[in-house]
């Protein structure tokens, strides 16, 4: 049974409950563009822990809690061996921790694609089980078909289309697609064929500008682009890439602080205390009895 729903946070470190507003929801999101415009971009970030949702919440209509824990959280080489339980934990912790976005949970490798079923099974299961708004999968036409089994039987689905880690072993690494013409062409396809679908958004990753442009202005569904361009839709970023915790980043993100930095120099801080002796101890604020 989920305990997502209710925080006690009496006698919990998390932040206290705020004030219950309402949440923002998936029609309300895919309704920001209308007639192929979107006023107001929409903002998503990823978030795996309930505090890093607590503290991105404010900030975001969409908190992504995607499959790329498997390489941030776990230290794992790709999203390949990312579980269906490992997101439902994930996501369960980041609905907990948040009140205003809408919290979208990738699913994983592997449980989705065999058939319409089975992604159904695995989709109710993590919406039962987070209380998430719905779920994001990667792949385009050959998925059209099981996003709308999905929609049709309550499930809202963000669609992932151009570099679609997922499929690294396919793809032969991480670069840029859309390069060639017959490339653009089928990102393009599979975009339209997941809006027709009814796919409340499309992610657009990894695309040259030309053709992220042309796929936000070809489907009617938002399209929020990672490393594709500007004039997409919305935005994304792996949270723990723009923060600055890793060396690393793809060469698109904008690195936003330097986190890393700060947590080795308060690291260092606190063992040199340890080691120097000089750790705060607690003040005595009564007489020991006298034995
Ligand atoms: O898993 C993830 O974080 C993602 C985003 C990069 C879009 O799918």
């Amino acid at each position: 049974m989920s305990t997502t729903f209710q925080l006690d946070t009496s006698t919990s470190r998390a932040n206290p409950t705020p004030a219950p507003m309402k949440r923002l929801t998936v029609p309300e999101l895919r309704q920001r563009k209308a007639d192929g415009v979107t006023q107001m971009p929409i903002v998503m970030l990823t978030a795996y822990t309930a505090r890093q949702a607590q503290l991105l919440d404010a900030h975001c209509d969409l908190l992504l809690v995607g499959d790329s824990l498997g390489q941030v959280i776990y230290g794992l080489a790709s999203s390949v061996p990312v579980t269906l339980d490992m997101m439902i934990a994930h996501g369960a912790a980041v609905v907990r921790g948040s009140y205003h976005a809408a919290v979208i949970v990738d699913m994983p490798f592997g449980t989705y694609e065999a058939s319409p079923e089975i992604a159904f099974a695995s989709a109710a299961r993590i919406m039962k089980e987070t209380g998430c708004a719905g779920v994001k999968l990667e792949g385009g036409e050959a998925m059209a078909a099981t996003v709308a089994f999905l929609i049709r039987r309550g499930i809202p689905v963000m669609g992932h289309v151009g570099l679609t880690p997922q499929a690294v072993n396919v793809l032969g690494g991480y670069n840029a697609r859309g390069r060639s013409d017959a490339e653009a062409e089928t990102i393009l396809a599979d975009a339209r064929a997941l809006d027709t679908a009814g796919a409340f958004a499309v992610v657009i990753e990894g695309v040259v500008e030309p053709i992220a442009i042309a796929i936000t202005q070809a489907i009617a569904c938002p399209a929020i682009g990672i490393g594709a361009s500007a004039q997409c839709d919305g935005q994304v970023l792996v949270t723990d890439d723009m923060l600055g915790m890793f060396d690393r980043v793809p060469r698109f993100v904008k690195v936003y602080e330097n986190i890393a930095e700060t947590i080795g120099s308060a690291a260092a801080r606190y063992a040199e205390d340890v080691r120097q002796r000089t750790f705060p101890g607690i003040e005595q604020t009564y007489q020991p009895r006298k034995i």
